[in-house]
């Protein structure tokens, strides 16, 4: 069993009010944005699930969602490694609708770039990015996002949607692991030190 969330946490980086009050906002400008839109929500599995339950709420045009599982790499590694799998795609068509993609956090940004790629070739009358967290130093490839809830600083965070080797995902903050913290062997690629 992994350790308590106590156990591991640094600090907490983004309390539950404040995520609250941004997802808030952020419901709000997108309502503003896609009034007289056909807009359907694209939430990145699994990290975008708690983020999305929320947002949707506070969108108050109508919209569907659906949902896509993409991978960039296993449980344990902490890092992309650019090499981006497909592991459940779109249930519905695109072409013509207003997409907007959900997605928990951009890192290095070499999923979202191959998650725009190929949606951008299914012909959707607009294709945008609302991620929660922005992790800008550590960007590799370049690209705009439309929304963004948090910009944070080059540090690993979890709960909220976002996991530790798939653990964590159901607390209602965001958190820092403490430095040196590894659940498991493989995460060589994230340049956090690892005790061991
Ligand atoms: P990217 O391709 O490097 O932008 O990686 C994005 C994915 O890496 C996200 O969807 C997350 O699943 C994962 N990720 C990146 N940073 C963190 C973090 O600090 N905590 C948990 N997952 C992360
Ligand atoms: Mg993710």
């Amino acid at each position: 069993m992994p350790p308590s969330p106590e156990a591991i946490l640094d600090y907490v980086l983004i309390d539950p009010d404040r995520l609250q009050r941004r997802i808030a906002e952020l419901g709000q400008q997108i309502s503003d944005d896609y009034r007289d839109k056909n807009l359907i929500l694209v939430g990145i599995l699994k990290g975008s699930l708690v983020f999305m339950a929320d947002l949707m709420r506070h969108i108050v045009v109508p919209h569907t969602l659906d949902f896509m599982d993409v991978t960039s790499y296993g449980a344990g590694k902490r890092a992309s490694t650019g090499d981006v799998r497909i592991l459940m795609d779109l249930h519905l068509s695109i072409e013509g609708r207003h997409v907007l993609i959900v997605e928990d956090i951009i890192d290095s940004g070499h999923t979202m770039a191959q998650v725009l790629r190929l949606l951008e070739a299914r012909r959707p009358a607009s294709l945008r990015v609302c991620t929660l967290l922005d992790k800008v130093e550590r960007r590799e490839v370049k690209m705009d996002i439309d929304y963004i809830g948090f910009p944070i600083d080059n540090v690993f965070v979890f709960g909220y949607g976002l996991d530790i080797d798939e653990y964590y995902r159901n607390l209602p903050y965001i958190g820092v692991v403490k430095s040196g913290v590894t659940l498991s062997e493989s995460d060589e690629n994230y340049s956090q030190p690892s005790a061991g």
